[in-house]
């Protein structure tokens, strides 16, 4: 399937481009391997910030392979989002070091002062706080999260606090 024969769907002739040059880059017959950073440019230029069923059968059959396949690559990964998200994404990583110096009470102060619980979104769509991270592998600047997928490290309530204050 060309990007010509794609009038009417759902991904974005500008997506479509980036999708192809990933394409490009592999053996015809290794079409798939396009797939995770396929998906990373659905999930930001036609999703906005998750991907739908819809979404991901497009891909599937862009791609030309089982929409199965799509499903199971975007569930396994956590930068992937399946249910609709907030403007911004934020990650508090709750693994060992980051639990050992606050993380998991950087987590319950955001729930409590911004009215959302894990996994969910405040009620102005401002952001989403995900399921706690697992290591993201900067514990030497623990405790941290991600906004966004920007690090921010060496966290105390008051930097939490004036970094979400700061989201659009
Ligand atoms: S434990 Fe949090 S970054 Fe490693």
């Amino acid at each position: 399937m060309s990007q010509t024969e794609n009038k009417g769907s759902l991904i974005s002739s500008e997506a479509y481009e980036k999708i192809d040059k990933w394409i490009a880059r592999y053996p015809a017959d290794k079409r798939q391997s396009a797939l995770i950073p396929a998906l990373s440019i659905v999930q930001e230029m036609c999703g906005n910030g998750s991907l739908s069923t819809e979404l991901m059968d497009e891909m599937a059959a862009y791609i030309g392979i089982p929409e199965i396949a799509v499903y199971e690559v975007a569930s396994f990964y956590s930068m992937y989002e399946l249910e609709p998200v907030g403007r911004n994404m934020v990650a508090v990583c709750t693994n060992i070091s980051c639990m050992l110096c606050g993380g998991e009470e950087i987590v319950q102060h955001i729930e409590d002062k911004y009215g959302v619980k894990i996994g969910g979104t405040t009620a102005d769509g401002k952001f989403t706080l995900k399921q706690e991270e697992e290591c993201l592998a900067a514990c030497a600047g623990a405790p941290m999260m991600t906004v966004n997928g920007h690090y921010h490290e060496k966290l105390t309530l008051e930097k939490v606090d004036s970094i979400i204050e700061g989201l659009k």
